[in-house]
């Protein structure tokens, strides 16, 4: 070894030790006749300490020392006489006598502290400086804790880790599919993998039982600070389980994965289904940090249409009739209670009204209702409600004096997608979805409460793709898998697949945390008729089916256990566990928002010749 200790390793009880070091000059500077040099390895930053009026060290600095030089060094540990309390290295320095430059280096674009000057486009371009730093190394340390945490936690329950191929096969279910041209046959294409779903499955007939693997996926849709074209994924199946069995099992490895990495306990993962969490949240990952339901004003005009009575004035209809047009012609009138806003002034209020109407929320116009401390209410629609109107709304949210009442009112679906944006604001505005606490070491959070899990139950089995930009042209004006077409449906809703598919509810589940879908996973189909008839439902014909899927329907017919599973977004875990909303600081070499890597400038044209070699271009 060139180097008998870290950078973050010496302490007072290592004084007088003769050590080599080796690091990167962090910083430097000089104080009378004295020069100290800041070395940095992985571990921590070390400080060096010459005298240039000692003859032992009078000739070290004269090539002088520049940021990010490389550096052997040989010196006695001595105690510091200003001590930094602020590094675990601050009560030392080496006094050293012995100085080798391993290698010269060029002035970084940015500064390498965890504060840098350096612009996203720039730290992206020369990401191996900008790993370097203290915050984003930080990032990937946790990340190979999390990795380890659950090969430990699968292993103990007997699940083995199994590698499934990258080339693979494109089908037009799904998102869309990265594709790899073929040189030896030319005309073919292989598919990046989106996931090793069909794999997965194909272990469980081979009777392998308890798989899981920790796999990068694939999938060529529209980025998002919570989505990169390549991601990774803790991907796991079980055979011989029912759904209960897959969330005990899994809820395991969360609370372990908490415990052991951010000594968090989870003690309580609750369950909603997807219907409840639609109507209460108008999301299907609703984040249950804070409360703020949905209280719905018009239960007579929305009933039947998926929405019910929730107000404690159960039944009666505390909108319609009062000549407002929007209310009376909406299908469903809906609002929230933000506690502690009533003082909102007419400026915030006017923000959230711009809020709502930006075009990516989609309403039309926000009605609100301030609940004074002196007892009045104040709303917006007052020439159309009485005091003792308003008053009824203000019992219906359980509203008190210093709260503020928000309310849509549209076309149900849309209304309530755009109030739980809203909600999702307003969380925000009052500090209700602050990140976890981090201690400086960037692993520990300092307690439980600000994490809040949710597994999200009874996924419909289908949904109508009205021509969803993520999805191939072709597959617009069908039914479309909600999860995966492999997923099974209840039992119970097994009759309605052909009559009502949209009815139909799957045996699917995803976990939640903090208001993201972290994973999701679902109980299978292992019968080959009733895979048969999903292909039909999702309007494959026979041909189609077997020509994509034959291999899975096939493999059905030689002894299929019952089986299901799960797969989590690793990159999304470690944000999470990171308290950050993107995923992009906790992979090593990531693509920039428009799916590029900067650094090796890719994707990039290829040759002429590669091209013809493919069959690509002739
Ligand atoms: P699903 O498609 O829900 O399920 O993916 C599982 C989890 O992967 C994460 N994820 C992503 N993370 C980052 N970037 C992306 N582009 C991205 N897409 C998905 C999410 C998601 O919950 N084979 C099934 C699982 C199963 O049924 O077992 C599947 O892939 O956190």
């Amino acid at each position: 070894m060139l180097r008998d200790f870290t950078c973050g390793e010496l302490r007072i009880g290592d004084i007088n030790k003769q050590v080599w070091l080796c690091g990167w000059v962090q910083k430097t500077r000089k104080l009378g006749g004295a020069t100290f040099i800041d070395l940095r390895d992985r571990y921590g930053i070390t400080q060096l300490v010459f005298h240039s009026d000692d003859e032992n060290s009078a000739s070290l600095g004269k090539e002088g020392f520049t940021r990010e030089m490389v550096l052997r060094v040989y010196g006695k540990v001595i105690e510091r006489e200003s001590k930094n309390k602020n590094l675990p290295t601050g009560e030392i320095e080496i006094k050293i006598t012995d100085v080798q430059i391993l290698n010269h280096a060029l002035t970084p674009p940015f500064t390498i502290e965890d504060e840098t000057d350096g612009g996203d486009e720039l730290r992206m371009k020369y990401r191996y400086l900008d790993l370097r730093r203290n915050v984003v190394r930080k990032n990937l340390e946790l990340r190979h804790r999390l990795a380890l945490e659950t090969r430990n936690y699968l292993d103990k329950l007997k699940f083995i880790e199994v590698e499934t191929p990258v080339l693979i096969k494109s089908t037009p279910e799904g998102a869309r599919d990265f594709v790899v041209p073929s040189r030896m046959h030319q005309g073919q294409f292989y598919a990046l993998p989106q996931s090793p779903q069909t794999f997965k499955q194909l272990l469980m007939v081979s009777g392998f039982d308890r798989y899981y693997q920790i796999v990068k996926c694939f999938r060529d849709e529209d980025l998002r600070a919570d989505r990169q074209p390549e991601f990774t994924q803790i991907d796991c199946e079980m055979s011989f389980v029912e759904q209960e069995d897959i969330i005990q099992t899994f809820e395991g490895l969360v609370k372990h994965l908490f415990k052991t990495v951010l000594n968090v306990d989870i003690t309580n993962v609750p369950r909603m289904t997807y219907a409840d969490a639609m109507k209460f949240y108008g999301n299907d990952k609703p984040d249950t940090r804070f409360e703020m339901r949905f209280i719905d004003l018009s239960p007579a005009l929305s009933q039947g249409k998926g929405a019910e009575a929730l107000s404690k004035v159960e039944g009666e209809d505390l909108v319609r009739g009062k000549n407002f047009k929007v209310f009376d012609e909406a299908e469903i009138v809906v609002g929230i209670c933000a506690k502690g806003a009533g003082e909102y002034t007419r400026k915030q209020l006017d923000e959230l009204t711009e809020f709502v109407k930006r075009p990516q929320i989609g309403a039309t116009g926000l009605v609100y209702a301030k609940c004074n401390l002196d007892g009045t209410i104040k709303s917006s629609v007052d020439k159309f409600y009485k005091e003792e109107d308003l008053k009824k709304w203000a019992s219906a949210f359980n509203a008190q004096p210093g709260d503020l009442i928000l309310i849509l009112a549209g076309e149900i679906e849309k209304t309530r997608k755009a109030l739980s944006e809203l909600r999702l604001e307003m969380g925000t505005r009052l500090g209700l979805r602050d990140k976890p606490a981090r201690r400086s070491d960037g692993t520990e959070a300092e307690g439980g409460s600000k994490f809040s899990c949710l597994w999200v139950i009874d996924f419909p089995l289908l949904e109508w793709n009205e021509g969803d930009p993520n999805l191939l042209a072709s597959l617009a004006g069908r039914w479309h898998a909600k999860h995966h077409p492999f997923t099974s449906p209840k039992p119970e809703d097994i009759n309605l697949l052909s009559s009502n598919p949209g009815t139909v509810r799957a045996n699917a589940y995803d976990i939640v945390i903090n208001g993201v879908e972290i994973g999701g996973g679902s109980i299978r189909i292992h019968n080959k008729e009733l895979q048969a008839q999903m292909f039909d439902v999702l309007g494959f014909t026979k041909e189609e089916a077997q020509k994509q899927f034959g291999f899975l329907m096939n493999a059905f017919e030689f002894g299929a256990p019952p089986h299901g599973g799960i797969a989590f977004g690793f990159d999304r875990l470690c944000s999470l566990f990171g308290g950050s909303d993107g995923i992009r600081d906790f992979i090593a070499f990531p693509k920039n928002n428009a799916g590029k890597d900067m650094m090796i400038d890719s994707p990039s044209e290829i040759s002429e010749e590669q091209l013809k070699e493919l069959g690509i271009k002739f």
